[in-house]
């Protein structure tokens, strides 16, 4: 189905057209002053060159010949030669009626059917996650959803670190507790155990102790650091620790991640591009991309047009080991592999912008992916505290996301104490308006941007705030009820005229779907359908205040506001799911 700018544009394309016009300049547009109309079109100021006129005058023409139509309940020249249009109620009444019985409200299915992977979440095994671990899963998640929607292919993979200092450093630090483990013993030959020697818990103290520990003792340092390479170049007991740390981490992980509504198609871990390696950094040589600087072996990847100093990419330090750089460039190599895909979307910390630039640039030069793929870097900001600065749970330790989410969920519980709930379905309530409390908090800020968390502000019911969404979907949920509960036929009816202004502006801003969602995954930035399910709900709210619903006494008029609810109900709850969560029945 058509959008309803285009839809618009047509048919004023026609009358430019029979004005002896040039259809190319009939562009419309959301209006930029709404308080005078709802579109525009500034074709007759962009004219004025080619057919020498006066545009005020070629827009009275083309006005003229819009005026008949029904599509329009008001169109006027104004001056120096603007078109004015508001659509009449019933053009409004007859394009939502279609959207309603549309697939996918009328999104038209993507011209080309992509594959896309986008590599989000981020986590590393055995290191707490941090609060760039949230907002990869989040933002990731909503671009993944919003993709698959719009009809594309999408792999989302959560690319675990499971191959750096973090795993040298337990090992270490467990040889240091516990030397007498099998793990460690050089001549042991048989099967290792399955258990693994430490819990989730265990790990969360080793970590921070060990790191801290190597940052003042460079000997431990360096112990580390040769537990990791030994690990990378395959010493058995290491390998063996090593996946007890995933096994324990990953269980950790998955739960997190599902109380988070987030839902990874692969678990890939940076180790499993290993195998990529010895070819990728082969044919780097053969092509001569790569040479030697001081041991090194790196690409250069800086361009003339450069304005800033662009380092080249590293691709195996002096002692033969392999970096951050290797893996993400193996990874490419092996998504091609296995997915060949047009678009790799990364949504990680905006920090790390200067080195996915080196990345890209590098898998360009050399050849690993071709020139029509593209690599795409979502850089997010960071969120902050209420002092400006990263944020810090209340005792400044780093996040523990499930400690989070726990906070915010009492925190909402404790404003529906006065509801008449049992503990069970209070809980399940305080649960779902928590994660969207966080998730709409964090997407409704641009994707790039710092912003603080404020979990006052985000869990308000009211204004810009997931609760304030839930909250709207609840009470269209609790009319449509009732009417069934009243004996009203849920599917009967269509959609009528608008009665008055409000319910002529939700219809208008209901017809902004297609568009939003594009738009949406082209930018990937889901903070534009937030700013769409705000304007939605608002002028939803806007119109339950000024409309009688259920006590409308012309059934078909009442059957049509119901219409209308159950399509606002279903735009907002797709919307939501592509931001990744949900509503309750009540709150
Ligand atoms: N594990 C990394 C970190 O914590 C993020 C991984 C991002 N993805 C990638 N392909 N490099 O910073």
């Amino acid at each position: 189905m058509k959008g309803i700018i285009d839809v618009l544009q047509e048919e004023v394309k026609q009358a430019f057209e029979k004005a002896g016009y040039d259809g190319k300049y009939a562009k419309v547009t959301i209006s930029n002053r709404p308080d005078l109309c709802q579109y525009q079109c500034n074709g007759a100021l962009a004219m004025a060159k080619e057919y020498h006129k006066a545009p005020i005058q070629m827009a009275e023409q083309i006005v003229e010949l819009l005026k008949q139509s029904d599509t329009f309940a008001a169109i006027a020249a104004q001056a120096p030669g603007f078109i004015n249009m508001t659509v009449s109620g019933e053009f409004l009444a007859a394009y939502i009626n279609e959207m309603r019985a549309a697939d996918k409200f009328g999104l038209e299915q993507p011209a080309k059917k992509e594959t896309i992977v986008i590599d989000y979440g981020g986590a590393n095994v055995a290191k707490p996650l941090h609060v760039g671990h949230l907002r990869s899963a989040v933002i990731g998640e909503s671009i993944k959803r919003t993709a698959r929607y719009i009809g594309h292919k999408v792999v989302g993979d959560v690319h675990l670190g499971d191959w750096g200092l973090q795993i040298g450093l337990i090992i270490t630090e467990l040889k240091h507790r516990k030397p007498e483990l099998v793990y460690f013993d050089n001549t042991y030959e048989g099967e290792y155990p399955t258990e693994p020697p430490f819990t989730m818990s265990d790990l969360e103290e080793i970590y921070p102790y060990a790191s801290g520990y190597s940052k003042e003792h460079e000997d431990y340092k360096e112990e580390a650091q040769e537990a990791t390479a030994q690990l990378q170049a395959g010493r058995r007991g290491y390998l063996a620790l090593w996946k007890h740390i995933i096994d324990v981490s990953v269980t950790d992980l998955r739960k997190i991640y599902t109380k988070l509504n987030v839902d990874f198609d692969l678990w890939k871990k940076e180790s499993d591009a290993q195998p990529y390696i010895p070819d990728m950094v082969q044919g780097m040589k053969d092509g001569g991309y790569a040479h030697l600087d001081d041991g090194a072996l790196v690409v250069d990847v800086k361009e003339e047009t450069d304005t800033k100093e662009i380092p080249p990419c590293m691709i195996l330090k002096s002692n033969g080991a392999t970096l951050y750089n290797t893996t993400d460039l193996a990874t490419i190599v092996e998504r091609r592999k296995l997915f060949d895909p047009t678009r790799i979307i990364y949504v990680v910390d905006k920090r790390q912008s200067l080195y996915f630039e080196q990345v890209f640039r590098c898998a360009k030069k050399t050849k690993i992916i071709g020139d029509d793929v593209d690599l795409i870097f979502v850089g997010f900001g960071t969120m902050n505290g209420k002092d400006g600065k990263p944020f810090k749970t209340r005792d400044g330790g780093v996040l523990r996301l499930e400690h989070l989410l726990a906070d915010v969920t009492a925190q909402v519980s404790d404003k529906m104490a006065d509801r008449d709930m049992d503990d069970e379905t209070r809980a399940d309530v305080a649960a779902k308006v928590a994660l969207a409390a966080i998730k709409y908090g964090d997407l409704s800020n641009q994707a790039s941007k710092d912003y603080i968390f404020d979990i006052d502000r985000f869990t308000s019911f009211e204004g810009n705030t997931g609760p304030y969404i839930l909250y709207t979907i609840v009470r269209i949920k609790s009319i449509l009820n009732r009417f069934a509960e009243e004996g009203g036929n849920l599917e009967a009816g269509t959609i009528l005229d608008p009665v008055n202004d409000s319910q002529k502006n939700l219809m208008l801003q209901l017809t902004g779907f297609g568009a939003t969602v594009e738009n949406a995954f082209e930018e990937k930035a889901p903070h534009k359908i937030c700013a769409y399910i705000y304007e939605v709900s608002n002028a939803f709210n806007s119109f339950y205040h000024e409309t009688k619903i259920l006590s409308e006494e012309n059934e078909a008029q009442k059957a049509s506001f119901i219409q209308l609810l159950k399509l606002t109900k279903k735009v907002l709850e797709t919307c939501i799911d592509l931001l990744g969560f949900s509503a309750p029945d009540r709150m």
